[in-house]
């Protein structure tokens, strides 16, 4: 079974060890969830590469006697014992019998599935196609279930974060309704949350590009002037994440640093520099200017205000619903460690990774087409309206501007464009030169 599976894993968009060498696939952990035809299991394996590392991954898998259906073929990970074996997480059986678990707070040997509301049992399941790190289960339009896929043992600070919220009663996050814990390495770990699922929103990157074809279409027109403007939105999206940040220095813990903190920041930055300069070389022409602002940053030594942040923070993190903009994924970034995610930082860093996201979504649809000077402007000329409305509109949330704090935020702006040139130059080589170019233009700035 585990050799289906290591064939298997790396085709998946969740699977974060993409480029490394697979040497084993153990089972950590195994759950019968649904004891019929077919038979439903819930995995925990641990995947181990040839650099001596490893990681945990939940499973879910379905096996069947017979024939699978047309429509669930593309999940097939092949034969075991004369049963075929797919990917659960595409057959309503195998989400309803998840969500029956969740209504009905059920214990099914390590496996606790609690509840926090009534939950309807009956609403059929389907999986979510915009799938980003974890797979998405979403049941009539009402609840969505994310199925964590990476797993670190211990707290899931997705759930912690969002709960904590939830409870102090901000509008700007989805409600946890249910979840569920398993054991990873012998360590209780969230394994899933199930929230509701708001309908008829817009994601931020959806809504963000769409403004800026509509700008493009309006060869005469300013970012100002077209009906597509996207400022009041930015204006709008600034305040909630102000909101949120502000209420998270109030319900989980916060600190005041001093200068010892903005020395272990520059240190933290200069070492994830030299980790991507072994991945990205286009990234030395820029090095010793990025380590020039990083050393400002060592030198400070004002006080920094320090606390728990979202940690992945971009526009595909955020939907616009109705009532406002609600924030998604508190997990941090799935690749770091557990320790460095909870981790107490500055709220800049939050900042940082959206107004990074302006940017690229200004740039992206220029990413792939030949160099059009006149687009070039008129992108960076909605990127800086875009990325000022939403400090505008955070600085007033917070009563605080971050462009006050312009040495941490643009040190912070870098490290994410650098953390950005990695994933492109092993992703999508073409993007490169997004990332690259901020990073040019923002040493200029600091020049
Ligand atoms: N409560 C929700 N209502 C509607 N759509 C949601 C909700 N939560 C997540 N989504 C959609 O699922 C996508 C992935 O969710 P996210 O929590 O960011 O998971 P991942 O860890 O896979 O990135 C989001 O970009 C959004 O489009
Ligand atoms: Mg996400």
């Amino acid at each position: 079974m585990m050799r289906l599976v290591q064939d298997w894993i790396p085709q998946q968009r969740w699977f974060g060890g993409k480029g490394r060498t697979i040497t084993s696939v153990e089972e950590d952990s195994a759950t019968i969830i649904l004891d019929a035809d077919p038979q439903v299991r819930l995995l925990v394996v641990r995947v181990g590469y040839d650099d001596g590392t490893s990681e945990h991954y939940q499973l879910l898998l379905a096996s069947t006697k017979d024939a699978v259906e047309q429509r669930l073929e593309h999940a097939l990970l092949g034969e075991h014992e004369g049963r075929l074996v797919y990917d659960a997480v595409h057959d309503p059986v195998a989400s309803s019998a998840l969500l029956d678990h969740l209504a009905g707070g059920h214990q099914v040997e390590t496996l606790s599935f609690v509840n926090d509301a009534p939950i309807d049992a009956d609403l059929p399941g389907r999986v979510l196609g915009a799938e980003q790190s974890n797979t998405s289960l979403v049941y009539g339009d009402a609840l969505i279930l994310k199925v964590f896929r990476r797993l670190q043992p211990g707290a899931n600070p997705d759930i912690e974060v969002t709960k904590a919220l939830a409870d102090a009663g901000s509008p700007h996050v989805a409600t946890p309704l249910a979840w569920y814990d398993g054991r990873v390495d012998g360590e209780v770990t969230t394994l899933g949350l199930l929230q509701p699922f708001l309908r008829g929103s817009s994601d931020g990157w959806s809504m963000a590009t769409a403004s800026v074809r509509d700008l493009f279409g309006e060869a005469d027109l300013h970012a100002d002037e077209v009906g597509g403007d996207f400022a009041g939105e930015s204006e709008r999206l600034g305040a909630a994440t102000g909101e949120v940040h502000g209420l998270m220095r109030q319900v989980l813990p916060s600190a005041t640093a001093g200068a010892d903190e903005s020395q272990a920041t520059a240190r933290q930055l200069n070492e994830r520099l030299d980790a991507a300069l072994l991945v990205v070389p286009e990234l030395a022409e820029h090095a010793d200017a990025m380590r020039a602002s990083y050393d400002v940053v060592a030198t400070r030594t004002a006080a920094v205000e320090v606390q728990r942040v979202h940690g992945d923070y971009h526009l595909g993190q955020v939907l616009r619903t109705q009532e406002g903009w609600v924030l998604l994924d508190f997990e941090g970034e799935p690749a770091r460690p557990l320790s460095e995610r909870r981790a107490l930082m500055s709220p800049l860093r939050d900042v940082a990774g959206m107004l990074r996201s302006f940017d690229y979504a200004a740039q992206h649809l220029l990413a792939e087409q030949t160099v059009r000077p006149d687009l070039i402007y008129r992108a960076e000329e909605w990127a800086t309206r875009n990325r000022n409305a939403f400090c505008d509109g955070y600085a007033a949330a917070v009563g605080a501007d971050p462009r006050e704090e312009a040495v941490l935020l643009r040190a912070f702006e870098l490290d994410k464009a650098v953390y950005e040139t990695v994933y492109e130059a092993r992703n999508r080589p073409s993007w490169l030169r997004v990332p690259l170019a901020s990073i040019g233009r923002l040493v200029g700035e600091a020049a």
